[in-house]
């Protein structure tokens, strides 16, 4: 059975947090943050807005977009998130239990490619008939986890969810290719505690995201390269064949810089970074709604979504709309 998405809803919180606000509470400058990353605002969960908040309210948007039976037969829900409400139960059993779905559910952790992961997982579990139809959900409240000590990662993040339905589509649409790697060899540049005090190095873990910058944008540039290459290859296309390129939204110059190695033109890609900060696993669901909302996707359009993040992980898609 061919998969694809066939529709998408989308959540920000209400709270904006401008360049402008992070100067009151960090020694930085809106100029230092733009020219650096590319990001002017990103919106932070208010008290009492939690993961399973945020992914419901995108569920609601799917909802409201398409209509009450856009959830008829939803028989798995998948979250995929770092920052969860509880690491149990799974906050896709709390998003299933608010829409009364009689599905299975579990939350799956592969930090900022975790909702490429997801949609991959869903494919597969369409194809082998296990399941008929997937909320697939990248969701994350990313504000809780900053460590405000630390002012070169302090200003990256930024909270939101995105939904997606993944069910069977017609002959020649749909995933055309997933292409999924890790190297946990760089654990030691992107970490966050949950029970063990160490990474197997030694590396001494906190409560709050540990990030190595100038690593992780060695390691997004060239592994952002690389993957969408090979995830256009398995598709058996070409990289001028790409009709729209969604990445994760980590950085405006790590963006840039695949799309030049691409030789993608600029309008072909699709930028958010500005608006919403790093969502992490939300972050190319985000991307991409606005990029419908816009009208810039066509029928039989070939897209490429990419990202990576913590693991060192990655992953990389060819999907035909
Ligand atoms: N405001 C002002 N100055 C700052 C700030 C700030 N917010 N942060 C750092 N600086 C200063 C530093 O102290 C340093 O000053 P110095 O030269 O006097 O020592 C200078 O700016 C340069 O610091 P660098 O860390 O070298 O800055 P860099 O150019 O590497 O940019 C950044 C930092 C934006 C974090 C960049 O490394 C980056 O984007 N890395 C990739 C991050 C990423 O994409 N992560 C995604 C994965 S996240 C996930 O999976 C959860």
């Amino acid at each position: 059975m061919n998969a694809g998405i066939t529709a998408l809803g989308t959540y920000v919180p209400t709270k904006v947090v401008t360049n402008a606000d992070l100067e009151q509470r960090l020694d930085t400058s809106d100029e230092w943050i733009q020219s650096r990353t590319g990001i002017q605002k990103r919106h932070f969960a208010e008290e009492g807005e939690f993961c399973s908040t945020l992914a419901i309210r995108a569920v609601e948007n799917l909802k409201a977009r398409y209509g009450d039976h856009v959830l008829d037969g939803v028989d798995l829900v998948i979250v995929a998130t770092a920052t969860p409400d509880a690491m149990f139960p799974a906050t896709a059993s709390l998003v299933q239990a608010h829409f009364g779905l009689k599905a299975g559910a579990f939350d799956l952790l592969a930090a900022c490619p975790g909702w490429l992961y997801a949609i991959s997982a869903a494919q597969a579990y369409v194809a082998s008939g296990t399941s008929k139809k997937v909320l697939a959900i990248g969701a994350e409240t990313l504000s809780r986890v900053i460590n405000w000590d630390d002012r070169a990662t302090a200003v990256l993040f930024g909270d939101g969810a995105g939904a997606a339905i993944i069910e069977g589509v017609k002959e020649g649409y749909g995933f055309k290719s997933f292409v999924l790697g890790s190297d946990g060899m760089g654990a030691d540049h992107l970490h966050m505690k949950a029970f063990a005090d160490c990474l197997p190095s030694g590396a001494r873990m906190t409560r709050k995201l540990y990030m190595n910058g100038r690593e992780v944008f060695k390691f997004a540039v060239r592994v952002m390269d690389s993957a969408s290459l090979e995830a256009i290859e398995k598709a058996g296309l070409k990289p001028e064949n790409i009709s729209l390129f969604v990445p994760h939204q980590a950085n405006a110059r790590i963006i840039d810089s695949a799309r030049e190695r691409l030789k993608l033109p600029p309008e072909r890609v699709v930028v958010t970074v500005q608006d919403y900060g790093n969502n992490s696993a939300a972050s190319v669901p985000l991307a991409l709604q606005r990029a419908l909302d816009e009208g810039r996707v066509q029928d039989g359009d070939h897209l490429l979504f990419v990202a990576f993040g913590a693991g060192l992980s990655w992953a990389s898609c060819v999907l035909t709309w």
